[in-house]
């Protein structure tokens, strides 16, 4: 079914991207990372992430972390590597399915407050309540209103689990729109990535702009003071694990942390809305 999408210019970008090459010519590098430095940053950065959490666990803290995205966006794959070497007790992710008929009855937003984290815990959020404002507009799945009425209640709902001492964090990854065409045929012809291609994505490809649309409407009603977004540069997968990773680090902070190994983020790819890119 994607057979209409210029293929030679796909074969082409697929070509180009088995090299290394990076498909986004408005990304702040040529090629991807090389495995063994991304290797060596991560080791270290696993230990950092072992060591949070053994603080989160030790205070009762709490923590809620946001995976955004487009389809494809690698919000799945960045989270496996924050789990990897955690206790999936205190680690979980929460995935919903579409709302069912009852939860579709109920305030938007309370099916999602069931899954935030209680002391000592760290969420996972693959997607989130900020389904209304992207998915749902995109493909008529909420009515205008129903949307407005969420852009004024989440600033306020995210304001109460900040007060409440949750430690909020908003992550939104960006993919380029050749790479996602990329990903989704990688999708296709791989039996291990098949169950990841959706009738979501596939007719999401045509709604690229509405999208973009979408996605900066959000950031313009929901980046506030007490709950920004960053936004995380996605094209490479590897770099933007790395910075997905020492973003959250940076933003707790736990005993023992070793600030040479956290690092500083790359500020090229990730940063505020203002490095967002339709
Ligand atoms: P994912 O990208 O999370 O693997 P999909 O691409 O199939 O899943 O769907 C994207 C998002 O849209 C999911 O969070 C899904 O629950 C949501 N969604 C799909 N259908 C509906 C619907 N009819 N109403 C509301 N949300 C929906
Ligand atoms: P991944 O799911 O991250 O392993 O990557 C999916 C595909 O993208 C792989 O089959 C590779 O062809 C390609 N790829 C991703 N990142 C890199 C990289 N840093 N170097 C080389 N190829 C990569
Ligand atoms: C991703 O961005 O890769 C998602 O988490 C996986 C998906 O779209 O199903």
């Amino acid at each position: 079914f994607f057979e209409d999408e210029a293929p030679a210019e796909i074969r082409n970008a697929i070509r180009r991207a088995e090299k290394g090459e990076i498909l986004s010519t408005s990304y702040p590098y040529s090629d991807r990372m090389p495995r063994k430095a991304y290797e060596k940053e991560m080791d270290a950065l696993q230990i950092e992430l072992v060591k949070m959490q053994s603080w989160v666990k030790q205070s009762g803290a709490r923590v809620a972390i946001l995976f955004e995205g487009r389809d494809a966006a690698g919000k799945g794959g960045t989270i496996k590597r924050f789990r990897e070497n955690l206790n999936p007790r205190g680690a979980r992710v929460i995935a919903l399915a579409k709302p069912t008929d009852r939860e579709a009855g109920q305030w938007y937003l309370q099916r999602y407050v069931s899954h935030l984290p209680s002391a000592g815990e760290i969420a996972f959020f693959d997607r989130s309540w900020y389904n209304r404002a992207v998915v749902e507009h995109v493909f008529d799945f909420c009515t205008p209103s129903e949307r407005e009425h969420f852009f004024a209640q989440a600033p306020l709902f995210e304001q109460m689990l900040v007060d409440d001492g949750i430690i909020l964090v908003k992550n939104w990854l960006n993919v380029g729109r050749a790479e996602q065409l990329r990903r989704f045929l990688d999708r296709e012809s791989d039996p291990l990535k098949n169950w990841k291609l959706s009738k979501i994505d596939v007719d999401g490809l045509s709604r690229w702009n509405s999208y973009s649309q979408a996605i900066e409407e959000t950031f313009e009603r929901t980046h506030t003071t007490q709950a920004p977004w960053t936004v995380v540069r996605s094209d490479d997968k590897r770099r933007a694990r790395l910075a997905t990773i020492r973003h959250v680090l940076s933003r707790i902070d736990y005993d023992g942390k070793d600030a040479r190994a956290v690092g500083t983020v790359d500020t090229t790819i990730c940063g505020g809305p203002d490095i967002w890119n339709a």
